[in-house]
């Protein structure tokens, strides 16, 4: 069966696109975007992401700055350069990047964090928001998979959803954005037992579970959407999602592959919060 590859580094190219237009007209009113990104310790993973964001947030003409902060940082230390950037006025977007080092507590961090600059759409506000359907930041990953649906023409009211994956930063606010879109959603996780019963009944499926190419045919019913979200670094250093592709695609009418599927909509969704949320303080 021919599928749909779905091009996620072209479609966030797009957005970029849109953005930089939208950068430029902020700054003819003397309004510059301000991203402040906190990088605790030398986790080469997290590095490769900053350093992805900072380039692309450049690219589009928002004002980043990346503050490094020591491994053995204090959570008292982390708690104030947060509260810095709260009242910083020329930052509109504050990102920590996670995971933190084990003596601090992230969700005291990500507490801290003013919502109105909640760029992650972390913060309890934010997520409350989400859920209950109002205006909120939603969280990078989600927002950039409805944007990938959208603007494949995939269309999600009425249609079964299954997610694999319950975490904070995907699983969970991905599910709601999807009932929000009108879509019946089923939430599925690593202790799920038969998981292809699940699975099998998904128009969309969401593979963010974080296990290596997990999901392979027998978990997919011919003609379905699947979306990968997982990022996983195979035993010879290539980058694997959590969806087994080649055996995978041919099943499905539409298919994110890795990389070059969700992971760029993270970064260009995250530059469309920044924007917005220099357009929503200026405005
Ligand atoms: N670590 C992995 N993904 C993310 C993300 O989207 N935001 C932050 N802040 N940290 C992450």
């Amino acid at each position: 069966m021919p599928y749909h590859m779905i091009d996620g580094k072209a479609i966030a190219q797009q957005v970029r696109n849109e953005l930089k237009e939208e950068v430029g007209r902020l700054k003819e009113q003397g309004i510059i975007p301000g991203l402040r990104v906190i990088l605790v310790g030398t986790h080469p993973a997290s590095e490769s992401y900053v350093r992805g964001k900072i380039r692309a947030s450049e690219e589009v003409g928002i004002n980043s700055e990346l503050i490094r902060l020591n491994e053995e940082v204090s959570e008292a230390e982390l708690l104030q350069k947060v509260t810095e950037c709260n009242k910083d006025p020329a930052v509109h977007g504050i990102l920590v990047q996670l995971p933190l080092p084990l003596q601090i507590d992230t969700n005291k961090v990500i507490a801290t964090i003013s919502p109105e600059k909640d760029v992650d759409g972390f913060t309890p506000v934010n997520v409350g928001n989400l859920i209950i359907g109002q205006d909120a930041f939603f969280p990078c990953t989600p927002y950039g998979i409805m944007e990938l649906l959208k603007r494949s023409d995939i269309s999600v009211e009425g249609k079964h959803a299954v997610v694999v994956g319950r975490s904070n930063i995907v699983g969970k606010p991905i599910s709601f954005l999807l009932q929000q879109a009108n879509a019946t959603v089923t939430m599925c996780h690593s202790r799920t037992v038969d998981l292809p019963f699940y699975t099998k009944q998904a128009d969309i499926l969401i593979a963010a579970v974080g296990r290596t190419e997990m999901i392979t045919s027998e978990h997919v019913k011919p003609g379905a959407v699947v979306i990968d979200v997982g990022i996983n670094r195979k035993e010879d250093g290539k980058l694997a999602g959590d969806v087994l592709f080649a055996d995978v695609a041919p099943l499905t009418s539409a298919i994110t592959p890795v990389p070059g599927g969700v992971g760029p909509m993270t970064i260009a969704m995250l530059l469309k919060n920044t924007v917005q949320s220099a357009i929503r303080k200026e405005s």
